[in-house]
Parts: C-alpha cells; structure tokens; sequence
C-alpha cells in the first residue's frame, strides 16, 4: 500500500499560468479524493510580490465557487522570491522553516520548477547553498517541468546540472504524456492479456503508427514555439515516450527502474538517422493560411512571436525502425501536427494479413488493427473481419471496442493528478529517467541538425485544418495513415473510434 507523508511542495513559477491551469486543479481533485497528507502545504514562490490572499485568490480562478475550495486554499501560500544569488533564497528557506512549525509539517519538500528553463538549473543550485536539496532525516525532491534541454548537448549539461544537487532518484522529470492514464493501459493490455503479447512482434505486426494531432495552434506561444518546433515539442519527449511504451519489453517487475530500463533498451536500439536518409524518412510542414468553417484562419508565419521568414517546422512525420529482435523490420510511423482537422492521439497496431486469402482475393481479407485512442474519447478497438451476411464468403470489417466513458462511476484522474501524487509517494515510474531523455534526444539530434544546416531540405506548406502535407503519406510506401476523423458533420468532425 503506497502511502503519502506530511510534507509542503513548493511550486517555482506559481504566477505563471501551469499553476492555475494545471497544477492547482490537479491538487484540489487530490484534496476532493482525500488524497492528499493530512498535514499538507502548498508554498507558491516566483518573483511577483503578491501576499498570501492575493496567490489564492489567484490561483483558484478555474475552480469552482464553494465549500471545499473554501477549506482547500487555506493550505496555499506564497512567497515572493528572487534569484540573482543564492542568498535570495534565504527568506524562502526562513518560511518553509516557519510553515513547518506553524503547520506540524515534518521537513519533507517537493520542489517543483514551472519557470522558464533557464532557471532549471540555477534553481536546484540556490535550494543546494541552502541546505534544502538534502537531507538525511526527510525526503526532498525535484519536479522539472519541460522542455529538458533545447538539443542533445544542453539536455546532457541540464543532466549534470542537476546531478550535482540531487540524485537521481530525487529528480522526477515530467512528461505529461505518461500520466495518461490510457498511455499506462498500454502497460496492463499488454502485459496482463494472454492474447496480444505472443503477436506483439515481427512476425505478426506490419507496421506502428502513432499520431497525435492538435486542431491547436500555437495559440500565443509563437516566441516559444519558434524556437521549438514539433520535433522538440512533441516528438522528442511525448512521442519517444509512447514510443517505448508500445515497443519494450516486459519489465521485471512494475517499478520506476524496471520499466525505465525496458524505455532505455527501446531507445538504445533506434536505428540513428544518417543526413542522407533524413528527406526520405521525415516530412517536416508548416500550416498556411486558410479558411476553416467559414472563418479566415492566419498561417503559422502571420502568428505573434513567430519570424515572417520561420521554418519551424509545426507538422512532422517519420518513419523509423527499431533494430532489436522483436521489431526487426517493422517500420514505425509517427505523425504530430498544429492546426490538423481534429484533436486525436493514437498508437494503431497493423497486424500483418493471413499467409493465404482463402475467401478470394487480397481485397477479401483484412488486416487487423488494434487502436489504442488515448485521447480524446479514450479506449481500445480491435478491427477484425467477419463473414457478410448472405449467399458466399464476403469478408466484411466490424469493430470491438471498449470506452473508458462506459464504465461506471469512474472518473479518470487527469495527468497531473497521477504525476503529483506519484511524485509524493516516491514512485517515478512515470517520470522520465535522465539516461532516457537523452537517448530520445540523441535519436533526434541529426534530423534537427540536417534542418538547421541543409537548407535544401523542404519544408512543405499545408493549409491549416487539413492533415498535413500529403509528402508524409508517402513515407508509408503504398500503405495509408488511418484518417479517424473524416466524416465532415454540421458539428465538425466526427471521429470513429
Ligand atoms: C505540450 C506542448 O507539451 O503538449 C504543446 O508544449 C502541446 O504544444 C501539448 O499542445 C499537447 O498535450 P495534450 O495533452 O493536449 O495532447
């Protein structure tokens, strides 16, 4: 049984918009469940002077107006702080001092980093001057939110960084993706049914694809995004991470270490990018200016804080493969894109056809697929073929599907919800371990260098609201990406799961 000590978690950056939107929400469904210590603190610290009042008032805005949020901001607390010298730090020290006497918390603290990078590493090194990254009677523990790094060598730098005032088991790197809790399924449908995992490999899969699509913009994040891209956004940590969900082997047993080692060994065996092969494995886009229901949408380029010049890249699909003995030869496609029709993620399993089309040709026979949605109407679908009904053997393919909405009483925790109170029980299964983040950035690293460098390489132009360039449905060599959301409604789309 996992149990959560007393402790206070002390969010950096708590003016900033995480805090509100995310995080606290994320503690409050935590409190609503009693999930959280009985004797538990929140102290928000960034530089904006604000009294303790003013950060809940605040920090409350997404909640709604009554009883509990009444009794739950009473745990919120604020301190302003700055961060030119480790001395700076000294009057949040004085007050995590005070809160401890004041509230009978016992010194265990949870440092979470929602500021800009740069403070990344300037952070841990002050809470280190101050006595508070260590401690032999308490826990301590960091929380680093992402991006980690903008590339292989300052993922690396950040790495040893943080290794000079924290172990690694003190450090919890987030990836919101693996709070999902339909990214986690991926582990018990696996792993807990006699029927997938003796297919689950070269012999029976064709091929992986992956696709997480955004109708999003950049939506005010232009002078982030630009110096991003989707390649650093979404493939680098999200992507790589259900990546090795989908592709490792089974953990020893379910433990951080265990399973971070499986991810490890999946991204160890990533067949590397040679620059040649970089045009023909990866397709990089950028949305343009269209018309969407009616409405005129500006391209990726006429967006505040983007270079009218820009070629970030806001569509990126490729094609890879994982050279170990269970995917020898499967090709693994991964696609993720802004402004794309639909908002959806998904891992599609190909199972390859059967040896011999019995019931007349190969248009008669069916390749299985097995989706996993992980949003938004999370579940799983299995397609398979059955027999049309009538004179003959007419192949026709019917879906069994499970959705997490039909089961009852059940609510899924969003993903911060999971990741915070995983962090105060002490389990980092599902944070990134810093070996992980940087075999997934090294996996990257050439494609992202072959952009910055080869100027020949094109970035192809796709008219916001549509599917990308069609150069990315190329990569898959005569096979098609699955298109989940085509059926234009008065609504929108509609998605078939
Ligand atoms: C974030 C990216 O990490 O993930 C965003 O910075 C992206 O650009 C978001 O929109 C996607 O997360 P989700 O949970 O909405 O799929």
């Amino acid at each position: 049984m996992r149990t959560t000590s007393n402790h206070i978690l002390v969010i950096f950056g708590a003016s900033g918009d995480l805090t509100k939107r995310k995080l606290i929400p994320a503690l409050f469904d935590l409190y609503k469940q009693k999930l959280l210590p009985t004797k538990f603190a929140v102290l928000g610290a960034s530089r904006t002077s604000l009294t303790d009042e003013e950060f809940r008032d605040r920090v409350v805005e997404f909640l709604p107006e009554n009883e509990d949020v009444a009794e739950f901001r009473k745990q919120l607390f604020y301190q302003p702080v700055s961060n030119n010298q480790a001395d700076d730090f000294l009057p949040l020290k004085l007050r995590l001092e005070a809160l401890t006497q004041q509230l009978g918390i016992p010194g265990n603290y949870i440092f979470y980093l929602s500021t800009p990078p740069s403070l990344y590493g300037v952070i841990p090194e002050f809470l280190h001057e101050n006595g508070l990254s260590r401690s032999e009677k308490y826990f301590r523990r960091l929380i680093v939110e992402k991006p980690f790094g903008t590339n292989l060598a300052s993922a690396k730098e950040l790495n040893v960084k943080l290794l000079n005032y924290f172990n690694e088991d003190q450090i919890y790197r987030i990836d919101h993706y693996l709070g999902k809790e339909t990214v986690q399924n991926m582990l018990v449908t696996r792993f807990s049914n006699g029927i997938f995992e003796p297919l689950w490999n070269h012999n029976y899969i064709e091929r992986v694809e992956i696709t997480s699509a955004e109708s999003l913009g950049v939506e005010g994040r232009g002078g982030y995004y630009d110096h991003s891209g989707a390649m650093r956004d979404m493939v680098q940590n999200h992507l790589m991470q259900l990546v090795g969900f989908v592709a490792m082997e089974p953990p020893v047993v379910v433990e951080a270490n265990a399973i971070r080692n499986e991810i490890t060994k999946v991204f160890q065996s990533l067949r590397p990018f040679k620059e040649n092969m970089i045009s023909r494995h990866v397709i990089r886009g950028q949305y343009t200016s269209s018309v969407i229901k009616n409405e005129n949408v500006v391209g990726y380029r006429e967006e505040p804080g983007v270079d009218p010049f820009s070629r970030t890249e806001t569509f990126v699909a490729l094609r890879f493969y994982i050279d170990n003995w269970r995917w020898a030869g499967v090709p693994f496609y991964i696609r993720t894109g802004k402004k794309l029709p639909t908002r959806v993620t998904e891992v599609v399993i190909h199972f390859k056809s059967v040896p011999h089309h019995l019931f007349g040709n190969s248009s008669n026979s069916i390749n299985n697929q097995l989706i996993i949605r992980i949003q938004p109407d999370e579940g799983i679908l299995l397609k398979f073929g059955m027999k049309t009904p009538g004179s003959g053997f007419d192949v026709q393919t019917v879906n069994m599907d499970f959705h997490y909405s039909d089961l009852a009483n059940v609510t899924v925790p969003s993903a911060y919800e999971r990741l915070l109170l995983d962090c105060m029980q002490g389990d980092a299964t599902l944070y990134a371990r810093g070996d992980a983040v940087e075999q997934a950035w090294e996996f990257v690293q050439p494609i992202i260098n072959a952009w910055e460098t080869n100027p020949e390489i094109p970035i192809y132009g796709y008219p916001a609201g549509t599917w990308g360039p069609e150069n990315a449905d190329e990569l898959m060599k005569g096979a098609n990406w699955r298109y989940p959301c085509k059926n234009l409604t008065n609504d929108g789309l509609y998605c078939e799961l």
